[in-house]
């Protein structure tokens, strides 16, 4: 179990630089096609959910008509099996010249003139995962400027048919192509994730220099055992994890899979909310088209994006466990707030957890609490014990702050999370949050 403490000292002691190229300061939001259209290229039988420009527009109207764009969510990404199985006359990827007939320029320009942004998929390696045209050592430099000269704004470089030899060169030299185009590219790097994602193979001080966002751990699928199998490695590692997160360099633990098949609403708001306190990329891989209302609630909850985006850019920790399957998770915030997470992993009932922010190391003082979820409000002393009701599954999310008063003394105690305090009556009977 670490302390806030320690949440604090990693954030300011580690002197870290991120690749400068100026863009993803805070994590990038938007849309990506893999999880739930995977290869789909069979367009005369599903011209719905090929993987073709019809479907990418569709989102792109979809993102910037139903109010996603506002909120920060304007990435629309293209993964594999975009291509042509050849390279051009001049040795340049192409797209798949029936499914984008009208090419990637295109594409590109139609989402710009929304303001949107698009992003694209490529492979260190000889081919794809799923079989295409892959970007080898000799072709780095030409594939960065075609995409550049596409006005692509993202690109994903996965890491299928290489070895650690050929990744430990191609995925810096893809770096600096990219900055040679002169064109700023958000740079996902699929990297750590080919080599177990934790030192001594995988060195985060170097992938923070060279590339704006990494997967570090499997994909994601449409089910709660992936999305907890992810949460866990995440949090059992976040010792390694947390330092190398920060403005323009962030851990990925991959898509969002809210809107689909496999979660729940509990787990939806679990994914999102535990999402959020990584400092995570939001991609959300689901049917805009179709998305339900609650799983749309879910994905626009303002509050939760507002700690997801938080400038500072600190991912958050896991501080407790405990034996009846509760879990804390916090995140610090700009003025002195902080995301705070109460998870389940119970598969009974609602479970009754008492416990008092001073528990939880918050320093003495009186906090503002917002519920996220049910948008309710109240004030509560360090000391004062409250009972939240968590689902099996799911979560009681909560942004905590120092109550709007005035003339409050700030406490700053080594480091523990701060509020500001003041002289109140004690309460002794919990508060329940329900
Ligand atoms: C609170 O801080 C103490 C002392 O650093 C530490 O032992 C304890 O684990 C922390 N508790 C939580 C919930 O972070
Ligand atoms: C390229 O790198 C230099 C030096 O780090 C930086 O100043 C510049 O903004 C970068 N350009 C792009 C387009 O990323
Ligand atoms: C990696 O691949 C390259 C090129 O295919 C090959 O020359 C090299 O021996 C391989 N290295 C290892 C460690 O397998
Ligand atoms: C990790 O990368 C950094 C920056 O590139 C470098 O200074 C450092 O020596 C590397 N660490 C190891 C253990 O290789
Ligand atoms: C945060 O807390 C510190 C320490 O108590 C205090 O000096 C600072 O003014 C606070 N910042 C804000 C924005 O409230």
């Amino acid at each position: 179990m670490h302390s806030a403490v320690l949440l604090f000292a990693s954030a300011l002691s580690v002197a870290t630089f991120a690749l400068d190229n100026g863009v993803m300061r805070t994590p990038p939001m938007g849309w990506l096609a893999w999880e739930r259209f995977r290869c789909d290229i069979d367009c005369e039988h599903d011209p719905k959910n090929c993987i073709s420009e019809n479907l990418f527009i569709d989102m792109a109207d979809r993102l910037s008509e139903d109010g996603w764009r506002e909120l920060g969510y304007v990435y629309v990404n293209i993964d594999d099996c975009w291509s042509s199985m050849e390279r051009d006359k001049e040795g340049r990827l192409q797209p798949d010249p029936k499914r984008f007939p009208g090419g990637i320029h295109k594409l590109s320009r139609y989402l710009h003139d929304r303001g949107l942004k698009l992003g694209i998929y490529g492979d260190m390696g000889t081919h794809t995962c799923g079989g295409y045209p892959g970007t080898t050592l000799d072709k780095i430099k030409i594939d960065a400027q075609t995409f550049a000269d596409w006005e692509v704004d993202m690109f994903k470089f996965d890491g299928c048919y290489s070895n650690a030899t050929e990744q430990e060169q191609g995925y810096p030299l893809m770096s600096k192509a990219l900055n040679a185009t002169g064109r700023p590219i958000g740079y996902s790097c699929s990297w750590p994730a080919y080599q177990g994602g934790l030192p001594p193979k995988v060195n985060y001080t170097q992938l923070g220099e060279i590339c704006n966002l990494w997967r570090n751990y499997g994909d994601i699928q449409d089910s709660w055992d992936s999305v907890l199998n992810i949460i866990d490695w995440f949090f059992e590692n976040q010792d390694v994890l947390i330092p190398a997160a920060g403005p323009g360099r962030w851990n990925d633990p991959d898509m969002l899979v809210i809107g689909d098949f496999g979660l729940s609403m509990d787990q939806s708001r679990s994914q999102m909310a535990l999402w959020a306190i990584m400092a995570a990329p939001l991609f959300m891989s689901n049917d805009l088209r179709t998305i339900s209302s609650g799983a749309r609630s879910i994905l626009q909850n303002k509050m939760i994006i507002s700690i997801n985006q938080d400038p500072m850019g600190i991912q958050g920790r896991l501080i407790v466990k405990e034996k009846s399957g509760i879990q804390v998770f916090v995140r610090p915030l700009s003025n002195n707030a902080s995301g705070l997470v109460f998870f389940s992993r119970r598969t009974d009932m609602p479970y009754r957890y008492k416990t008092s922010l001073s528990k939880l190391n918050y320093t003495t003082g009186s906090y503002r609490i917002f519920d996220v979820f049910t948008d309710k409000t109240m004030t509560l002393k360090d000391s004062t014990d409250f009972v939240v009701s968590v689902n099996p599954t799911g979560v009681v999310m909560w942004h905590v702050s120092a109550p709007a008063k005035q003339n409050l003394r700030h406490f700053y105690n080594g480091g523990r999370l701060q509020g500001s305090a003041y002289d109140n009556d004690e309460n002794t009977i919990p508060r329940v949050f329900l």
